[in-house]
């Protein structure tokens, strides 16, 4: 994906009203991609192509994008977008998209993906959406409001010790492996277990919804992340600071995690939560 180059004079912020119907529309917004996704799911017999190294993508991925897309330019006209598969039109409010985040897993058809879609307003997110259409399980926060889960409040887990404690890493070919290996091997010698599911985006929800203690990658792009670390936020995790970074451009280091593991976390993997 190019560069987004951003707009010489700068929009107002977003009215509470102007929020609160960019709100509901991304509640039935999400759904209905994700309803789009799983029925190619469905109906695929498989079928992908390699973008790069370990990189996959589907038509899947191309046309939930542009349902959301064409959707968001007819509800939002004056709203700028970034998507993982179309690229991006400039704007201090951006849209920032993930049609299918865990592609490999779609394309290997294992029911275990999501559809990511944050709203960011002059560099802060102030809305995240994450829906599993497997499960039928939206994942949705509001800055402010705290994170919910098919509309029931959710919070982060409350382990400390790390014998009990289970993260989730993701990596690509983007940061090298024997800097991977190194924080590795830092949590496995503190005795925390390592899992990957391979959908970054449900990754981060899945530690909001303190079904895991931790989320950390090297290297994320937006469209992965800035829902999932909106949701962390909201459901009283620790976080990095994603959009101090040069987030548009260059995107940057993951980290979101339970109070109690984000020491440890943070030190293994040398990125600050807060
Ligand atoms: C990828 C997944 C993966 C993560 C990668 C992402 P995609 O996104 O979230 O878990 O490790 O960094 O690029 O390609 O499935 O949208």
């Amino acid at each position: 994906m190019s560069a987004i180059v951003q707009p010489a004079t700068r929009t107002p912020a977003l009215s509470d009203a102007a929020l609160d119907s960019r709100h509901r529309a991304l509640k039935d917004l999400v759904r209905e991609a994700g309803g789009i996704a799983q029925q190619a799911f469905e109906a695929s017999s498989g079928g992908y192509e390699m973008k790069g190294p370990q990189d996959f993508l589907t038509e899947t991925d191309a046309a939930v994008e542009k349902f959301i897309r064409d959707r968001l330019a007819t509800l939002f006209p004056e709203d700028g977008f970034v998507g993982e598969e179309s690229g991006s039109a400039p704007g201090d409010i951006v849209w920032v998209v993930d049609p299918i985040d865990g592609t490999a897993n779609f394309a290997r058809r294992i029911p275990h993906y999501c559809i990511s879609i944050a709203l960011a307003a002059h560099d802060e997110v102030l809305l995240g959406a994450i829906y599993d259409p497997v499960h039928d399980e939206l994942y949705f926060a509001r800055k402010g409001r705290g994170a919910t889960r098919n509309g029931s409040p959710i919070s982060v887990s409350g382990v400390t010790d790390p014998q009990m404690a289970c993260v989730e890493m993701g990596w690509s070919v983007r940061i090298s492996n024997a800097t991977y290996l190194d924080v590795f091997s830092k949590i496995l010698a503190a005795g925390v277990n390592i899992r990957r599911a391979a959908t970054g985006a449900l990754g981060l929800a899945y530690v909001a919804d303190g079904r895991s203690d931790a989320y950390a990658e090297l290297h994320m792009h937006p469209w992965d992340c800035l829902a999932g670390l909106l949701l962390v936020r909201e459901a009283g995790g620790k976080v990095c600071d994603y959009l101090g970074v040069d987030w548009r451009e260059e995107g940057g280091g993951v980290l979101a995690a339970a109070p109690g593991l984000a020491g440890l976390m943070s030190e293994a993997t040398g990125i600050v939560c807060r």
